[in-house]
């Protein structure tokens, strides 16, 4: 690589928030990215929302929970996150002395961007006797602020950990909250934040994609608005319904969440049908795609790995502060 052309795109980092660099036409990006991993000592973390290569290339796939629990224990000096900002952040709070890389830093989220510290600081002042829930899709500085973390897997027993006669604060996601909410019998109060590929889904596109698949079981993610979750004969987090599809006898199902979970799903379930839940808009895939999930490309991938950058920082002040969140969450979750 040309060191004037690398020092310019290094120099860029922050305005593109990944590495811009040409790359040889016939480089082979699989077989680049796995003598890198050998090379650097490099473990790559994948969500199941990645794209399928990605997946494939990955040393770990899982959900927010698995990832969180993975990046706690590994032993490798590279963290290659394919996911998103917050759970690249939350591997570089749990693992301060090893470099974690992102392929690109705008992969943000829609909850985190709906939740600043600020604001959820002004908030919990109006509120001081309460326990303050985040979700782990949450910025270092909002885990800061918080009292625990949840993420979908574990929100109903973090919940039920806290003593009835605390109330709660639960942010950002209000579907996940009212959810919660109305398992646990709790009245927490909710922020106002939303997942906008689980808000993306059509209640009239689900029920005539059901008329089509009458055998077909609906499963939703709890970031679904109320109206599609009453419609699931399960509601659970990625992992969750992957676990579900395998165990239940059905052989059809309509899944309500990203699109990117079927490739790990099929692979589990290859005799079973699987049909996306459609979005509102028309769009290439006829289903509800993550746009932050989806910037990571096997390209950026590869140059994050080669150069080691975008990397994640977390200045120490804050990361001691949001460690006990992340933390506290782990070891509840784990009992
Ligand atoms: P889980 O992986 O915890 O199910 O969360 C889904 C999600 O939206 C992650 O951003
Ligand atoms: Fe955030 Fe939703 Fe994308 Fe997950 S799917 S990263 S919650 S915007």
């Amino acid at each position: 690589m040309d060191q004037m052309n690398l020092k310019e795109a290094a120099k860029n980092l922050n305005k593109k928030g990944f590495l811009d660099l040409e790359v040889p036409k016939e480089l082979d990006f699989a077989k680049e990215i796995k003598r890198l991993k050998k090379e650097k000592n490099a473990v790559i973390l994948a969500h199941y929302y990645q794209e399928p290569a990605i997946q494939d290339i990955a040393d770990f796939v899982g959900d927010s929970l698995q990832l969180s629990y993975k990046a706690a224990e590994v032993d490798a000096d590279l963290i290659v996150f394919a996911g998103v900002h917050f759970m690249a952040e939350t591997a570089k709070i749990l693992n301060p002395d090893k470099k974690v890389v992102l392929p690109d830093l705008n992969a943000g989220c829609s909850l985190s961007e709906a939740c600043e510290a600020k604001d959820l600081k002004v908030f919990k002042e109006k509120h001081p006797d309460h326990v303050v829930v985040t979700y782990v899709n949450t910025s270092a500085e909002v885990k800061a602020l918080s009292d625990i973390c949840c993420t979908s897997s574990n929100a109903k027993k973090i919940v039920d950990s806290i003593p009835l006669d605390k109330p709660i604060i639960f942010a950002p996601d209000k579907n996940l909250g009212a959810y919660i909410n109305k398992e646990t019998g709790r009245d927490m109060l909710l922020w106002d934040g939303a997942c906008i590929v689980h808000e993306a889904f059509s209640i009239d596109k689900l029920i005539d994609t059901h008329k089509s698949h009458p055998d077909a079981k609906i499963i939703a993610h709890p970031e679904s608005e109320a109206h599609i979750l009453k419609t699931a004969e399960y509601i659970g987090s990625t992992s969750g319904l992957i676990n579900y599809v395998k165990n239940n006898p059905a052989k059809e199902f309509i899944v309500a969440t990203e699109a990117g979970i079927l490739h790990e799903m099929q692979k589990e379930v290859p005799d079973k049908s699987l049909y996306p839940a459609p979005a509102f808009e028309d769009n290439t895939c006829a289903c509800s795609e993550c746009p932050y999930m989806k910037m990571n490309t096997m390209k950026k991938l590869y140059l994050c790995m080669e150069y080691e950058m975008p990397e994640i920082d977390v200045p120490e002040a804050i990361r001691k502060k949001a460690l006990i969140p992340i933390q506290r969450m782990l070891d509840i979750s784990s009992k």
